[in-house]
C-alpha cells in the first residue's frame, strides 16, 4: 500500500508496511522506559460508538485493516503492552477483539520474524492497570508465555480477587495511591507504574488501552508519543466518545507534529491520515 508522505517535507509517496517498525522511538533507560500510544478515530474524533446491543466498541466504519498493520507495527517493537481491566470484562463478554495478540494471521508474519532476529520474546508482556481486579484472564496469555502483570492500588485489592488472578498465572502488584481530588476513585499513579516495569527492564511500553487510560497516562505525564489514525469520515454518535475520558487535565499536555502520512482511499472508502505526535520535552507537559 502506497501512502503520501506530508511531514516532514518533501512530499513523497511511501509504503505503509514497515513505516512504523522503522519510526524511530525515543530512547529508554531504566528511569524512564518509553510509553507510546496508538488510537484510530473518525473525522469527528470518535474512538468508540455504541453498538446496537448497547456495548461500545470501535467503530466498524473506522476500524480497517491497513490502520491494522500499523497497530501490529508498533506492538511489534514492545517489550509489554498496557491495558485496562475494562478490556478483559468486554473480552469475556465477546465484545473486544482478540487478546492482544501480535501477529497470529499469516499477513503479520514478517513481524514475528522482526521480533525474532531482534532477540525479543515471540509476544510482548502484558500489564493492566485495573481499580477493581474484577476481570477474568484469558488462558491464552499465559500458554502463550507471556508475562501478565497486573497494576492495583494497595487499598483497594480484595483477596479473593487477587488469589484468583494469580492462580490464573498473573501477578498482581500493589501501589500505594492517594484519594485523587479530581477523581472519585483511588487512580493509581501510572508513573509508579512505569518506573517499576524499568526496574524490571521493560523499555518499551505500549498502550493500547483506551481513553481513561490514556487520560491517566497523560495525567501523569508518561506518554511519550501518540500515533492517531484519523479516518476522513464524520460519523455522529448519541455520547461523544474522544481519546480522553476524565475531568479537564490541570494543565494542557503538548505535542509536536513528527509525521504525517496521506492514504487517499481505504478500500475505495474514505480515505485516512496516519499522524504521530511527540510529547513536547518541556513546557505545558507535567514531567516525569
Ligand atoms: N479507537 C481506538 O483506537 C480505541 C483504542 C482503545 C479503546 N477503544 C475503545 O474505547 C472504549 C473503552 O476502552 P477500554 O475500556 O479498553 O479502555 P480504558 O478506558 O482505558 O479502560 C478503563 C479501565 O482501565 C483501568 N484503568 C485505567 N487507568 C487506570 C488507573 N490509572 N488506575 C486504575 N485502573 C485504571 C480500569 O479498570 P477496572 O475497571 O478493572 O478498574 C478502567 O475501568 C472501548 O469501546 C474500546 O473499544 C478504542
Amino acid at each position: 500500500m502506497t501512502l503520501l508522505r506530508l511531514y516532514p517535507p518533501p512530499a513523497q509517496a511511501c509504503s505503509l508496511e514497515g513505516l512504523y517498525l522503522d519510526t524511530p522511538l525515543a530512547h529508554a533507560t531504566p528511569d524512564a522506559p518509553v510509553v507510546y500510544s496508538n488510537f484510530v478515530t473518525s473525522l469527528d474524533g470518535r474512538v468508540a460508538v455504541e453498538n446496537h446491543e448497547g456495548h461500545d466498541e470501535v467503530p466498524a466504519s473506522v476500524a480497517n485493516r491497513h490502520d491494522w498493520r500499523l497497530y501490529q507495527e508498533l506492538a511489534a517493537r514492545a517489550d509489554a503492552l498496557l491495558i485496562g481491566g475494562r478490556y478483559f470484562r468486554q473480552l469475556a463478554k465477546g465484545h473486544a477483539q482478540a487478546a492482544l495478540p501480535v501477529a497470529d494471521e499469516p499477513a503479520f508474519g514478517d513481524l514475528l520474524e522482526w521480533r525474532r532476529d531482534r532477540g525479543s520474546r515471540p509476544q510482548p508482556d502484558v500489564v493492566v492497570l485495573s481499580n477493581t481486579l474484577d476481570f477474568p484472564l484469558p488462558g491464552s496469555l499465559i500458554e502463550q508465555g507471556r508475562r501478565v502483570l497486573i497494576f492495583v492500588a494497595r487499598s483497594l485489592i480484595t483477596a479473593e480477587r487477587r488469589d484468583r488472578l494469580v492462580a490464573q498465572g498473573a501477578e498482581v502488584i500493589g501501589l500505594d495511591s492517594e484519594p485523587d481530588a479530581a477523581s472519585v476513585t483511588h487512580e493509581l499513579d501510572v508513573r509508579q507504574v512505569v518506573r517499576r516495569l524499568g526496574e524490571r527492564g521493560y523499555r518499551r511500553i505500549y498502550s493500547v488501552a483506551g481513553p481513561y487510560s490514556l487520560h491517566s497516562l497523560l495525567r501523569h505525564g508518561v506518554v511519550d508519543t501518540l500515533f492517531v489514525t484519523q479516518r476522513l469520515s464524520l460519523i455522529g454518535g448519541e455520547r461523544y466518545q474522544g481519546l480522553l475520558e476524565g475531568p479537564s487535565l490541570a494543565s494542557p499536555v503538548g505535542f509536536s507534529l513528527a509525521s504525517l502520512y496521506y492514504q487517499e482511499a481505504v478500500d475505495g472508502g474514505a480515505g485516512q491520515l496516519f499522524a504521530r505526535y511527540d510529547r513536547r520535552s518541556c513546557g505545558d507537559a507535567t514531567s516525569r
